[in-house]
């Protein structure tokens, strides 16, 4: 199972530079701050199965957060970033990086490239293909055809783009958006059936874009970083993401927006009827990047997000433990690193990231919680040097433990990201929306959604349109 950074390495030349000067795909939210060096060994045992960020097979659930919102926060992450060509064993230089998708929010996952350069995605010019055109694995059924992205007949789904095949959830959330850009282009033919092909696909692709990027504003974010944070970053601006045009920061694609490692559920239910969980990556669900092929492995939403009266599923809580089968990732070539962690915090000290003191005391956090932290931080270490400050990556998830999402009504550790994580993922979202010229936050900031009647629009929408 081939995921980002998994393909062969490009022997890019590394150069050793921190500058933020450049209108690359990625850029840098510290350029100012010294890099952190701590020893790969310390970073292993840091990492390792076994060491304190394994939390084992049990689950540990949050209270708010919906299991959906894993799904969709991976969904969200492959819209914007695709690095292949970074490394672990060297220091990169974001400038050097090549970014594979747009740093925008402009779902070229779903569209590519649109109906002209991407044609293979698209059934008349307008509409997306899916399982139920008749593209699809040569065995099988009618019903998992119907309940199945568009796949070549040896199964390879012909997506925008192939991570999105990764695990049963997030293939069944691509077919989702599928389906609402389709329900959309059939509501906008039926308001105007004069809408020639090319007007009436940029009048859908735009809407679906608008409706999503609300909901990424209205829900995701307040979600898992606190309504009354976005709210600070909308009315006062940006303070740390500051580039001229849309670019990935690499404290947020090596470090902050990992933070969805943590949330991701080591077992699961995807059905009403489903009695016990199967695992995300097994027997029953499949080990990703396989056609449909059993009844049991199509989604009813309704237990992975607030829908309707069922119950539904929380996710892990945000906190430093990590399922234990993601510290041993099972498609990993032999020799190559293989816990999630410990490749995340390689990553983040390959790309000279600063410690997460210095990057808070830049972001200008209260001493007192980063003391907090730091504290927090040493409790669950011992045995481990980590003298010269704690990783990016792991001091956010150890402030979202010990601090936690900031609510109306106060912080609630384990359930979304503290002040730093907060900052730098709602700063980057919001950034790279404002930064697009095609978003609604610049066409038109007033827009409100127009496909619900409420005004408002969330991903219990999105679901029940498609
Ligand atoms: C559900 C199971 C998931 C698995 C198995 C998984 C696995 C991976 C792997 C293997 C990498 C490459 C690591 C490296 O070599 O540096 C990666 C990168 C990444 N993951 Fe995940 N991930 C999952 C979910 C998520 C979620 C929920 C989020 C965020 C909410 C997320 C955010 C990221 C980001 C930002 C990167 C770096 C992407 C890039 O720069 O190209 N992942 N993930």
């Amino acid at each position: 199972m081939a995921h980002h950074g998994m393909k062969p390495q490009h022997g890019i030349m590394a150069m050793c530079e921190k500058d933020n000067h450049n209108e690359g795909r990625f850029g840098r939210l510290f350029s100012g701050l010294p890099a952190l060096y701590t020893k790969p060994s310390e970073l292993k045992k840091l990492g390792a199965q076994g060491g304190p960020m394994d939390g084992g097979k049990a689950r540990n659930d949050s209270q708010t957060i919906p299991m959906g919102m894993v799904f969709l926060g991976q969904f969200i992450d492959h819209d914007i970033t695709l690095d292949t060509t970074s490394r672990l064993d060297k220091v990169n230089d974001p400038n050097a990086i090549f970014n594979f998708r747009t740093p925008a929010l402009d779902l070229d996952c779903v569209y590519g490239l649109g109906p002209e350069a991407s044609n293979f995605l698209f059934k008349d010019g307008v509409s997306l293909l899916t399982g139920k055109d008749g593209t699809a694995l040569a065995s099988q059924s009618q019903n998992h055809r119907d309940n199945d992205v568009a796949r070549t007949s040896t199964g390879t789904a012909i997506i925008g783009d192939p991570r999105n095949d990764e695990n049963r959830v997030i293939a069944q959330l691509q077919l989702a958006f599928i389906n609402f850009h389709n329900h959309v282009v059939a509501h906008l033919q039926a308001a105007d059936p004069s809408l020639n092909h090319g007007a009436l696909y940029e009048k859908a692709n735009e809407e679906v874009r608008w409706h999503y990027h609300w909901m990424i504003l209205n829900e995701f974010l307040p979600t898992m970083i606190g309504a009354p944070l976005v709210q600070e970053i909308m009315s006062e601006g940006r303070q740390l993401f500051t580039p001229h045009k849309g670019q990935i920061p690499i404290e947020f694609s090596a470090a902050a927006y990992r933070f969805g490692h943590s949330l991701a559920p080591q077992k699961l239910k995807v059905r009403k009827a489903q009695t016990h969980d199967f695992e995300l990556f097994g027997g029953t669900l499949g080990f990703g990047f396989q056609p449909i092929s059993d009844d049991k492995q199509i989604i009813e939403w309704e237990v992975l997000f607030n829908i309707d009266a069922t119950p539904f599923q929380t996710t892990d809580k945000l906190d430093t433990k990590m399922p234990t089968d993601l510290l041993a990732l099972p498609f990993i070539p032999a020799g190559s690193e293989n816990s999630l962690a410990t490749r995340n915090l390689l990553r983040g000290q390959s790309f000279l990231l600063p410690s997460g003191e210095k990057a808070s005391q830049a972001a200008g956090i209260d001493q007192t919680i980063i003391d907090k932290v730091t504290a927090h931080v040493k409790g669950n270490t011992a045995g481990i040097d980590l003298s010269n400050g704690t990783p990016l990556w792991y001091y956010i998830l150890a402030e979202a433990e010990c601090i936690g999402r900031k609510d109306a009504g106060g912080n609630k550790p384990g359930e979304g990201l503290g002040p730093l994580g907060g900052r730098i993922v709602g700063e980057t979202l919001i950034g790279l929306l404002e930064l697009d010229t095609t978003s609604f936050l610049s066409v038109d900031r007033n827009w409100i959604p127009n496909l619900t009647n409420n005004g408002d629009f969330t991903m219990k929408d999105l679901l029940t349109f498609s």
